[in-house]
């Protein structure tokens, strides 16, 4: 199979979709991998690591798409590049289709295989395509908070861990997911003092278990997030309710409860966010005040660490990218569940339910087709 990886197009974007080693196990295999000139630049990955490792860099997009069986990006494709993919191309990458209606009807148009990481579902019903990326965004944004908290950023001037004789901050992370678990573990490890909200007993019962002696559980009500966000210096917000809008924990009104100069960073605001105040920041402007509170608000927090980000998403794309070149989408599908629910979209056709309930289009069941 002749496999494509372009470089990043959409704004802030510096992950690249393969790393060397995934190039030279796919040569090994005899697939023929294309790397755009640059690709991993931004991840500090240079064209001659891929050479070596058996790719051959191509200069441009349009080669890319034209000549590739199968297409590895990491964002959804943009305009320009939805021109370019072709019937029977198989793109393995995050679309987000249900958000994203232009995306949606120019794939549907190109008769794309559209194979989407975040739909993939693994054996134990967690989603291990998007799990890295909450990873990375949990333990980043204990880091931006650190930082927010420093005097000359507008905070509280309050060292996460304190120092021996001087009280640690405390730290209340709002949903104990993937997130927040990561969230937690990093703020425990620097000092703090950390409470962690959820509203799954069973899930609280686990992170009493496994989180350090620093870390209290607590159950997820109004009464709880009032008095814990009333001495908090750093909010976490990361709850998710699946195919929903986060909730609103967090009201204009409560965050008048909130010490001048505290941060709140809500990792959530890519599902709207759970504290009312929020509003989506870029990587380039990542900060608001309201009522003298600090608002971080990026949606695409793991851009920024693009390295990490890209190791991190690679090593739990690749398994699947090798099966599907190996054994051709079809097949790889059939055989692999986490597969056979990543695919969105193929010949024309809608094959994930959320996808053709967002827009009201038939949904045609994968069976049906293949
Ligand atoms: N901003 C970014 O760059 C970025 C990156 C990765 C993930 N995210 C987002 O972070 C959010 C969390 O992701 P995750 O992977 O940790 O999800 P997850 O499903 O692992 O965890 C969500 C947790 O929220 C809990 N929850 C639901 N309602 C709650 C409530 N009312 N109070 C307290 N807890 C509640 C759930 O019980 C669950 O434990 C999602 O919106 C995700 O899209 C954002």
């Amino acid at each position: 199979m002749i496999i494509g990886v372009p470089k990043e197009i959409k704004k802030d974007e510096h992950r690249v979709a393969l790393l060397p080693v995934g190039a030279e196990i796919l040569a090994r295999r005899r697939h023929r991998v294309l790397v755009e000139k640059g690709a991993g630049i931004g991840s500090g990955i240079s064209d001659a690591e891929y050479r070596a490792a058996g790719a051959q860099i191509v200069r441009s997009a349009a080669q890319i798409w034209k000549r590739a069986d199968m297409i590895i990006k990491v964002k959804e494709p943009q305009p320009v590049e939805i021109r370019m993919s072709k019937e029977e191309q198989i793109l393995f990458t995050y679309f987000h289709f249900a958000a994203n209606k232009p995306l949606t009807y120019g794939l549907l148009k190109t008769g794309a295989i559209c194979i989407a990481y975040e739909t993939m579902v693994g054996s134990d019903g967690t989603l291990p395509l998007l799990t890295p990326m909450s990873e990375v965004a949990g333990r980043m944004a204990v880091q931006e908070g650190a930082k927010y908290l420093e005097r000359p950023m507008g905070g509280l001037g309050i060292l996460l861990g304190g120092v021996p004789g001087v009280d640690p901050a405390h730290v209340s992370i709002l949903g104990g997911g993937v997130v927040g678990t990561h969230a937690a573990k990093m703020a425990a490890g620097l000092g703090a003092n950390v409470t962690i909200l959820d509203i799954n007993l069973e899930r609280l019962r686990y992170l009493a278990d496994v989180l350090p002696a620093n870390v209290t559980t607590l159950m997820s009500n109004p009464a709880n997030i009032r008095e814990e966000i009333s001495k908090a210096d750093l909010v976490i917000g990361a709850v998710l309710i699946p195919g929903a809008k986060a909730p609103k924990l967090v009201t204009r009104r409560m965050l008048k409860l909130m010490k001048q100069g505290s941060v709140i960073v809500d990792v959530a605001v890519d599902q709207g966010g759970c504290i009312e105040t929020i509003k989506p920041t870029t990587h380039s402007n990542p900060i608001y005040d309201v009522d003298g509170v600090i608002h971080y608000a990026v949606a695409n927090m793991p851009g920024a660490v693009s390295r990490t980000s890209t190791y991190a998403l690679t090593n739990a794309t690749f398994p699947y990218a090798l099966d599907i070149a190996n054994k051709g989408w079809e097949k790889a599908a059939k055989g692999n569940n986490t597969i056979w629910t990543g695919v969105n979209m193929l010949r024309g056709e809608v094959t994930d339910a959320a996808v053709a309930h967002a827009f009201r289009i038939k949904y045609t069941a994968l069976e049906e087709i293949i």
